[in-house]
């Protein structure tokens, strides 16, 4: 049985993708890793924790020895590391939690996995999750490629850009097997509610201002989860070793018309009248250093390994709705306690 450690599995991205390989992969045993942060939920991972092929193990990456420790005792075959401290604004009021958690937690996996794995890559690999983020920010034209320079612009992009280079220069120095993926901005049930989607969907809940930075022209390329966590299950097996894919949805939104068509499908999905819930919308002061565009072109993956995302926007975005409208208690669970403080202070002068 090949044992395969997902970090951190408790968070967004991670849940869809620890459920797809759990229930797929019966073969192999999947243990999520994952420190718990306030974006860490294993409420995320209900259906599938009894599964024999599955465990958890709450662990800090930045933790080098029980990191080390981990490896020792688990002797993984392949690491697919998604663990990171994952909010632009964030990073923007606590840069060194990012520099902590997403470099040198990063450094601390690619060493363990050295460490174990000696010289011998025979059947290994280290796939590392990353994002478009990391490229800048574009103009009204053009897309990212996989050979874009990078151009990170905050400290969220600038400690993913970072671990990327040492992903890269590890597989250049020491031969260790990696491969890793760029991804556009993601949308879909579990995400936390401090990201566009879900926090206009929860204000909407609550008839709070909906707020938009600066004048809402800023542009996001939206993909599906479930998209994302299949195309890291593809490039995971038939990804080539030392490369990079682009991952995106071809599917740019302005931040105000995605919130204006949120509104609509919500005052719908609620019985309200059309136009109830457009009138919370609110422009605040933008985010310092606010990236204008992203676009990815994700032609090599789609070329290379026959990727393409299968769930429509129209489709992807009415199911995460109801999602959430379905699943309140998830909602209310997790907008209680230290969240409540986060927002209060994040939104009090703007
Ligand atoms: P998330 O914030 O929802 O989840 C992050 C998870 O990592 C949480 O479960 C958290 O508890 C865990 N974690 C944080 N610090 C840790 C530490 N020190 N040790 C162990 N676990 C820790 O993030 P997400 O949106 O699911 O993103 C997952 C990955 O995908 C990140 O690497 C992010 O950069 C990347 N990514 C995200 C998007 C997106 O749109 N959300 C797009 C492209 C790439
Ligand atoms: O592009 C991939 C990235 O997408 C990931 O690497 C990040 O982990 C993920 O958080 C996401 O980053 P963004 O900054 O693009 O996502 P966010 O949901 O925070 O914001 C989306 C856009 O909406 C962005 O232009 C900022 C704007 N925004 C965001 C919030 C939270 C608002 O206008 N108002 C808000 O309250």
């Amino acid at each position: 049985m090949k044992s395969i450690l997902i970090t951190g599995g408790a968070g967004f991205i991670g849940s869809h993708l620890v459920r797809l390989f759990v229930n797929k992969y019966p073969n192999y045993k999947i243990i999520n890793l994952d420190k718990l942060t306030y974006a860490g939920n294993l409420a995320n991972l209900k259906d599938i924790e009894d599964k024999p092929n599955y465990e958890f193990v709450k662990a800090d990456i930045v933790d080098e020895d029980t990191i080390m420790a981990i490896f020792d005792a688990y002797r993984f075959d392949g690491v697919i590391h998604l663990a990171a401290e994952s909010h632009v604004d964030r990073s923007i009021s606590n840069p060194k939690e990012f520099i902590m958690t997403n470099i040198v937690g990063t450094v601390n996996l690619l060493n363990a996995a050295r460490s174990i794995w000696k010289d011998d890559f025979n059947g290994k690999k280290f796939y590392h999750i990353s994002t478009d983020e990391v490229y800048g920010s574009l103009g009204d034209e053009g897309k990212f490629l996989e050979t874009t320079p990078y151009d990170p612009r905050s400290p969220y992009s600038a400690s993913k850009a970072s671990s990327d280079h040492l992903v890269r220069a590890y597989n250049h120095t020491f031969g260790l097997p990696v491969v890793i993926s760029n991804c556009s901005n993601n949308y879909g049930p579990f995400q936390f509610p401090e990201k566009l989607i879900p926090l206009c969907i929860n204000n909407i809940r609550h008839g709070r201002p909906l707020p938009v930075y600066g004048s809402g022209t800023n542009v996001r390329d939206w993909l599906y989860v479930e998209d994302h966590a299949k195309a890291i299950d593809l490039i995971f097996h038939e990804g080539k070793m030392g490369d990079t894919y682009n991952i995106g949805g071809s599917n740019e939104w302005a931040n105000l018309d995605l919130v204006k068509k949120l509104c609509e499908i919500m005052d719908h999905k609620m019985g309200k009248h059309p136009g109830t819930s457009e009138q919370l919308i609110t422009f605040v002061k933008d985010r310092a250093g606010h990236d204008f565009r992203y676009a990815i072109d994700s032609s090599k993956l789609q070329n290379e390994l026959g990727w393409k995302p299968e769930v429509k926007f129209a489709e992807g975005f009415e199911k995460t709705v109801e999602w959430y409208l379905s699943n309140k208690a998830w909602l209310d669970d997790v907008t209680t306690g230290n969240y409540t403080k986060y927002y209060e202070g994040m939104y009090k002068n703007r």
